[in-house]
């Protein structure tokens, strides 16, 4: 017997596999299952010229540690990039469909309910292009049952094909992609409890069992796989806002969150991940996946646990804003004219991604203060940061910055906002020199030496620990 229970003997044919959308989880997802796989040839498509050229080339539209070299393994031999989707679509047996499910931004749902009209695109191209059955797989983070909506547009072919569609969310976490597509905790995959349902589930089952051991796949109903995703980015959410709000009580009553989260952590009910407080969680998908939970709460008559995960959202949106008040009264309310050198950009290191990042809010809340801000991060391309704060290039209230040198250079005070390592070997002696006095900086990531840095004579302000007041309880 292999990995999933079927007899070596007489094995499956390899299915080839085209996968609907380049982005941060088609890319590296399919890219993985090419290095693991080399007898299955897997496609990679999308829409976006631009996005399949750089896939194609050596600049990828993804910073990941390991993914150039990943990609490099199998590109050309079983791993191919187009924007080709009805030849892929025809070509393959499975077919991710790993397209972007955005919050919908207009009419029933507006701002909580997902976006799935690329979704449906799909479900279109797939119903006019499939010229036979296939194993249609969402790995896309969606609603739960749209599994559903996609077969009924699959319905709607001139030629109805029975297909199987499956659900398979994707765990990974940007900036650890590689490790985690290549030793994932688990594979899940929902499907339908029928025997032609049972046995496209095992056939995925198959592919991941390249290399998942097979204690790590979990095979469940459509609904229940659909779901899991989103109460695992619910809980991860929750985790970052439950230490957050802790945060601020550390700050008011001289505790120290580190201290705090290192001594839950070690309850093993607890678990040490996870508990690190930030200026807030960002991303492209914990907001839209909580926001997405809460409009399905009320959506099925749940209003209380709606509210219950709202709050999750509330707290990131506080934490948010909190920092950027801080730093604003920390100057007396005015960074009015101010230069303030923000180090990172990204929603969290190790990627050059910008969704839903924290810096975002911060940024633009202290631009509303009229501060001029000096940007640098390793990653993210200044056009990106320009796009994301909604300024021209050439506005002096932002500049972006090579390296952080240039950013911190006539700044009143530097703001930690995403936990590169590089920043920690930033010559702090120098820095304090080149800065205008008294000279702050706000770590919103605890990630600095601040005994170091309150020796060169800094004023250091640092998420989670008491600013030295006296207590009065
Ligand atoms: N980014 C993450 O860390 C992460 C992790 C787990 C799950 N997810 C989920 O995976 C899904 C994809 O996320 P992403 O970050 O890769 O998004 P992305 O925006 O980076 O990529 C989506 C791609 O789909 C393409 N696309 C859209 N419609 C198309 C169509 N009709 N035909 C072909 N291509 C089309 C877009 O051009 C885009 O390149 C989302 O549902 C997301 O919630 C993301």
């Amino acid at each position: 017997m292999t990995h999933d229970g079927s007899n070596a003997a007489n094995p499956p044919a390899m299915p080839s596999i085209t996968c609907i959308g380049a982005g941060y989880v088609g890319g590296p997802t399919m890219a993985m299952i090419a290095a693991k796989c080399p007898d299955i040839r897997v496609d990679v498509v999308d829409v976006n010229a631009e996005r399949i050229a750089a896939w194609n080339s050596d600049e990828l539209p993804v910073y990941e540690p390991g993914l150039h070299e990943l990609v490099s393994q199998s590109r050309g031999r079983n791993l191919f990039f187009s924007t080709d989707v009805p030849a892929a679509i025809r070509r393959a047996d499975i077919l991710f469909v790993s397209v972007n499910t955005p919050t919908k931004t207009y009419g029933l749902g507006q701002n909580r309910a997902a976006d799935l009209r690329y979704i449906e695109a799909v479900a279109r191209d797939i119903a006019r292009h499939a010229d036979r059955p296939k194993i249609i797989v969402e790995k896309s983070t969606i609603p739960v049952r749209t599994a559903e909506a996609i077969r009924s547009i699959l319905q709607t072919s001139d030629v109805p094909h029975a297909h199987q569609v499956l659900s398979n969310p994707e765990f990974l976490a940007e900036g650890t992609a590689v490790q985690d597509l290549q030793n994932p905790d688990r594979i899940l995959i929902g499907g339908e409890t029928t025997p032609e349902g049972l046995a496209a589930v095992d056939r995925l089952a198959a592919v991941y069992g390249h290399w998942v051991p097979v204690d790590r796949i979990i095979k469940t109903n459509l609904w229940s796989s659909e779901l899991a995703k989103l109460v695992a980015n619910a809980f991860l959410a929750q985790r970052v806002s439950s230490i957050n709000s802790i945060s601020a009580l550390c700050e008011a009553t001289g505790a120290d969150v580190n201290e705090v989260a290192h001594a839950i952590g070690t309850d093993s009910r607890i678990g040490p991940k996870f508990l690190k407080a930030s200026v807030g969680f960002g991303g492209s998908c914990f907001q839209k996946d909580v926001l997405n939970l809460t409009y399905l709460c009320e959506h099925f008559g749940l209003p209380e646990v709606s509210h219950y995960w709202d709050q999750v959202i509330r707290m990131n949106q506080w934490q948010k804003r909190r920092f950027a008040d801080t730093v604003v009264r920390s100057f007396h309310n005015t960074v009015n004219g101010k230069k303030l050198a923000v180090l990172g950009f990204a929603f969290k290191k190790d990627t050059n991604d910008t969704r839903e990042t924290p810096a975002i809010d911060i940024c633009r809340r202290l631009l509303d203060e009229r501060a001029v801000l000096s940007i640098h991060d390793p990653k993210v391309e200044a056009a990106q940061i320009h796009a994301d704060l909604g300024r021209d290039a050439d506005d002096p209230a932002v500049t972006v910055c090579p390296d952080a040198a240039a950013a911190i250079q006539g700044a009143h005070a530097i703001l930690v906002l995403t936990e590169w390592d590089a920043f920690r070997d930033i010559d702090f002696q120098a820095a304090y020199a080149a800065m205008m006095q008294p000279a702050w900086i706000f770590d919103g990531r605890n990630l600095l030496d601040h005994d170091q840095l309150r020796s060169i004579g800094f004023h250091v302000w640092s998420l989670g620990k008491s600013l030295g007041k006296k207590l009065k309880i």
